[in-house]
């Protein structure tokens, strides 16, 4: 039975992919049949029945009285849906929340109405899609991140490695698609309570689930995993807040090497940790410097895709991260904060007023800005909620060192001649030192590994003072400095500038 049969009928949309969900949205957009019309039910929420309005326990879905545009003449065209929301929905789909497919819908339809800033996060309904998306894709991370295979023997037939987990969102069949491209041609199987998939080399191959719980798994492999596993561990390295908020307990459970972790933390703050690095740095050639265990940094991720950065918290409540944009081999690279509201959305950067503002010094200043290679010193928009509008935060100094890594990649490829750093924190980051003032650097360029360093003002400054004095001040400041880094671009560094901001 078609969807819009099935709610005339008074019965539930049953749902359990999101190709189907798409299907049956589909048809009952085009019938223009609201939200609050339709009530879906999902297999594994043992016949749950959702809507806008569940119905009252004890009671039964009454046959749907359908708007009268929902006759059997389609009243729309199919919606065209953009991709970014597509995927967003897709994604949202895989989140284990009862109400899921009565959500994905009611979002849909909103944005059928016009309503497009459903898929904004200032937005109630949007900001709700955001947290799911978001829980999902950590829920993927973490899923590649803490699988362990343990190996079956050769003779015990395929599959070769096995591995159970319990997700806690339905991400399976991705992880799976993740764990195709990383393994090669060896078979494998990851089981869960849910579901299982098999790997046979070749083929995916979906399931139901299989076994019970990890006991069920064959452990042959567990204790050469742990050997390794014990062989990796570096006492110096550890940071045990760090470590817990990486894996979360709950994690720990279902890794073989969870087993062993509470024994040797315990051994590490005992004096392991001392030994560990001692042994370590003994065994380097060459100069050592002197290090406090204590003090010694846990090793940061190096990423080598942006969404994929973990070095810092931001990227938890970022849309996404924003990278740079220019030309491979710009001169000039502006500097800038960080994304904000509209760059976050749009994941380009300087996208929004600052933006335009950023635009307009440029044409005083005759210089051409498509020639200008534009990033921030943090790639991820870090905001506060007021109302319904997300507010900047400035980002903190372990932030922008933790972003660096980001602007240093960028430096490297790009390798202008000068970089404009735009306010105070582009200057930290460019500097790599939070002891610089954006007063005592305008005006007075640096030349700072093998580049000239020209400071300005950040563009918000201008649109935010008050003072309309103080704006046209600023501005010219702003225009003034573009002129500068513009000229310094035949400049050898023992020459030194000639600056007009000092006055
Ligand atoms: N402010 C910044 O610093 N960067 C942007 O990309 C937008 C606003």
């Amino acid at each position: 039975m078609s969807a819009i049969d099935l709610q005339r009928a008074g019965q539930p949309l049953l749902v359990e992919t999101f190709a189907e969900w798409r299907e049956a949205a589909r048809e009952l957009l085009v019938h223009d049949v609201p939200p609050a019309l339709v009530t879906w039910s999902t297999p594994s929420a043992g016949g749950d029945l959702f809507s806008a309005a569940p119905p009252a326990a004890g009671q039964t879905h009454n046959p749907v009285e359908m708007p009268p545009a929902a006759s059997d003449k389609p009243r729309h065209a199919p919606p065209s849906i953009p991709r970014s929301l597509m995927d967003m929905l897709q994604s949202a789909a895989c989140c284990r929340v009862p109400d899921r497919w009565a959500f994905l819908y009611r979002v849909i339809w909103r944005w059928q109405q016009g309503q497009h800033d459903v898929q904004s996060p200032a937005d109630e309904d949007g900001a709700r899609l955001h947290a799911m998306v978001k829980a999902v894709r950590r829920e993927e991370h973490d899923m590649h991140a803490y699988i362990r295979f343990r190996e079956r023997p050769l003779e015990a037939g395929p599959p070769r490695f096995v591995a159970w987990y319990e997700p806690q969102h339905d991400v399976l069949p991705q992880v799976a698609e993740h764990f195709v491209s990383r393994m090669g041609k060896v078979s494998w199987m990851i089981a869960t309570p849910e579901a299982s998939v098999l790997w046979d080399g070749q083929t995916l191959h979906n399931t139901g689930p299989l076994v019970k719980n990890s006991e069920d798994l064959e452990d042959t492999g567990e204790a050469l995993w742990l050997t390794y596993y014990r062989s990796v561990f570096n006492p110096a390295r550890l940071n045990q807040s760090v470590m817990q908020q990486h894996i979360p307990s709950h994690r720990w459970k279902n890794l073989p090497e969870g087993k062993i972790v509470t024994h040797m933390i315990s051994e590490a703050a005992r004096g392991a940790r001392k030994v560990g690095q001692y042994e370590a740095v003994g065994q380097r050639k060459g100069t050592t410097i002197p290090i406090a265990p204590e003090d010694a940094q846990p090793e940061r991720q190096q990423p080598s895709k942006l969404d994929e950065c973990r070095r810092c918290e931001l990227w938890q409540f970022a849309t996404q991260g924003v990278p740079g944009e220019g030309p491979k081999k710009a001169r000039i690279m502006f500097v800038g904060e960080q994304p904000g509201d509209q760059e976050d959305l749009a994941g380009q950067p300087f996208v929004g007023p600052a933006g335009k503002l950023l635009d307009q010094v440029c044409e005083k200043a005759g210089v051409d800005r498509d020639s200008i290679y534009v990033t921030n010193a943090v790639k991820h928009f870090k905001w506060e909620p007021k109302g319904k509008r997300r507010i900047h935060k400035t980002p903190a100094q372990k932030e922008i060192e933790a972003c660096h890594y980001w602007l240093e990649k960028e430096l490297a490829h790009v390798q202008p001649d000068v970089i404009v750093a735009l306010g105070a924190t582009a200057l930290k980051s460019v500097m790599r030192t939070a002891n610089v003032t954006l007063k005592n650097s305008i005006g007075h360029p640096v030349f700072h590994e093998g580049r000239w360093v020209v400071t300005t003002y950040h563009p918000s400054y201008v649109l935010r003072v008050p003072s309309e004095e103080a704006k046209r001040e600023a501005f010219r400041t702003m225009v003034e400095s573009l002129k500068l880094a513009h000229d310094l671009l035949n400049r050898q560094p023992e020459e030194p500038p000639a600056s007009s901001l000092d006055s």
